[in-house]
């Protein structure tokens, strides 16, 4: 296969860079009434305008071209069938799988996982509604009334999005409680609030291994124990994993495991048993709902025309940002603080898929490959960062989130949040010319020269790219089909760059080091074997510990 930058069509992008270079999207607009038109696009309840991009007709028509060139379509064929697309696992994708109705048999390593998945989903409905009537029948003849969920990165960040993003949906409120961070305080914190009797704890390890899941989960194994005593914590606790083996040998019995595959990658799970939370917080129903919206977002991707095809867009615009203006950062801007945590889930979901550089053959790429994903809910944003957006030296790109729907009908400042929203974008967009700035001040009817001296500061360049992605209300399935958009969005970007979006050696590595260096600070005579660099610290560390108070 030819590498990516060889494709006609990446050389043909680079030529509409270059004499795109000089382009403002001001004089785009002005130049074509029909620009919204043409660079907005809508699926059901969902729509983007991505015609704040430094794009032309010619550059989204190079796009689609190169999506072709790099066979995107057939990948993602691969992808949906099962194929081991996870080259250097030798694993299956199949996080579609998870949320398909279609009776179409997905078989991988000849088994057919379609009857897996729905012997699990039975199970969890099964389980959430026990929890959620109050079944206290294997509960110390209490209710449960919270729920803990110890797990981390996709173990977490996934779940405790969409709890929150949905709340407005249950009506039984249980208390959910999520802690991913190996942080003593936090544990401790948590378990002086809580009552053992009513506590039920769900330990989510796709692995089984992570050191800050389990030492969470021992804490409150113990805590559970002292109190109950080893039978009915037994009952309390519950895990859900691919590593039934070590679940086991942990102590959770073989009824409250619940199982995913090594196929479903840590951050594409919420759709598996890893959305267990999901069921118990919200009701089964609302979790079958969010499956639904993600799977008519895979149908779109499968069957809508390339230039009507809102993931392959987004990929595709992004690519366009990244590789051709250079513009290596890249923020998540919901005007919907029940997407709180839409922010810190696709910097898992974009980051850890694609900070990679290393391609499919095992070579070095010669091009960037993930931005930067930072984000923030609008309007605390605008006052937090949005001035380097505005007026920094670098570049950045957005994706502006907001329902037509108001979250509750009592908001009356809705408008105002949505008059926020578009202004950002008009702002990112046209800037402040000098001219305009210029009048803006005489208006002020301030000194000659105070206004040569302001003038230059109150300049903004704009031409800084976002799109804007509009849903007409915050639903389970509109949340669905959002999710898995940006997982197909991910899933395409990963494609084209030739590199593999379903792995993550990096972080592996990390994990290895850090075990090494525990062993160092507990036992002194293991120092030796480390890096001088880490020795260092290490030595210091202990030195400031011994330092009197
Ligand atoms: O951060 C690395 C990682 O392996 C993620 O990919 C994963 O979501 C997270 O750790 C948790 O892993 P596990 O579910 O195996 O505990």
């Amino acid at each position: 296969m030819d590498i990516l930058i060889d494709k006609p069509a990446w050389k043909n992008l680079k030529l509409h860079r270059d004499s795109l270079t000089q382009s403002h999207m001001r004089d785009l607009f002005a130049a074509d009434k029909k620009r919204f038109e043409k660079f907005s696009a809508r699926f059901e309840t969902l729509f983007i305008d991505y015609s704040k991009n430094l794009i032309t007709t010619e550059v989204l028509a190079s796009l689609l071209e190169l999506a072709k060139q790099c066979n995107v379509h057939e990948f993602l064929q691969d992808m949906i069938s099962g194929r081991k697309i996870n080259f250097t696992e030798n694993r299956a994708v199949l996080h579609t799988a998870l949320r398909s109705n279609i009776n179409a048999k997905v078989f991988t390593d000849r088994s057919n996982f379609q009857v897996k998945i729905k012997a699990e989903l039975s199970r969890i409905q099964l389980f959430s509604e026990k929890i959620r009537n109050g079944d206290t029948g294997e509960f110390s003849n209490k209710r449960i009334t919270d729920v803990v969920c110890l797990g981390i990165g996709g173990s977490h960040l996934g779940p405790e999005l969409v709890v929150h993003a949905l709340r407005s949906f249950d009506k039984k409120r249980l208390n959910l409680h999520f802690i991913a961070n190996l942080d003593g305080l936090e544990v401790q914190e948590k378990l002086a609030s809580l009552k053992p009797e009513k506590t039920l704890v769900i330990i989510i390890s796709k692995s089984f291994k992570t050191t800050e899941t389990l030492s969470n989960a021992r804490l409150f194994d113990e805590w559970l124990n002292i109190s109950l005593g080893i039978k009915q914590t037994k009952k309390q606790l519950i895990a859900i994993t691919a590593n039934k083996k070590s679940a086991i040998e942990f102590g959770i019995s073989t009824k409250n495991i619940f199982s995913i595959w090594e196929w479903v990658g840590g951050r594409f799970s919420l759709w598996s048993a890893v959305g267990l939370p999901i069921a118990i917080a919200l009701g089964y129903e609302t979790f079958e709902n969010l499956l639904q919206g993600a799977e008519e977002m895979d149908q779109h991707l499968l069957t809508s025309p390339p230039d009507k095809n809102l993931p392959l867009i987004l990929a595709l615009i992004s690519i366009w940002n990244v590789n051709f203006l250079d513009i290596p950062t890249h923020s998540i801007i919901p005007y919907d603080t029940r997407l709180k945590w839409l922010p810190r889930f696709l910097q898992q979901l974009e980051m850890e898929s694609n900070g990679k550089s290393i391609n499919f053959l095992g070579k070095s790429v010669s091009y960037q490959t993930a931005p930067v994903i930072f984000g923030q809910v609008g309007t605390e944003a605008q006052h937090s960062f949005f001035q380097l957006l505005h007026q920094g030296t670098q570049p950045l790109s957005c994706d502006f989130l907001l329902a037509v729907e108001r979250p509750t009908k009592k908001d009356v400042h809705y408008e105002s949040v949505v008059a926020n929203a578009f202004a950002q974008s008009e702002a990112l967009m046209s800037g402040i010319t000098e001219k305009n700035a210029k009048a803006e001040l005489l208006k002020k009817r301030i000194s000659k020269t105070t206004l040569t001296k302001l003038l230059p500061h109150k300049v903004l360049n704009g031409n800084r790219p976002s799109n804007t992605l509009i849903y007409r209300r915050l639903d389970p399935a509109t949340l669905g089909m959002l999710l898995a958009l940006y997982e197909h969005k991910v899933a395409i970007q990963g494609k084209i760059w030739q590199i593999n979006s379903f792995d993550q050696w990096g972080v592996e590595y990390g994990k290895q080091l850090a075990n090494t260096i525990k062993n160092a600070l507990v036992d002194l005579s293991a120092e030796e074997t480390l890096n001088p660099s880490t020795a260092n610290l290490v030595s210091i560390f202990q030195k400031m510990r011994k330092e009197p108070h």
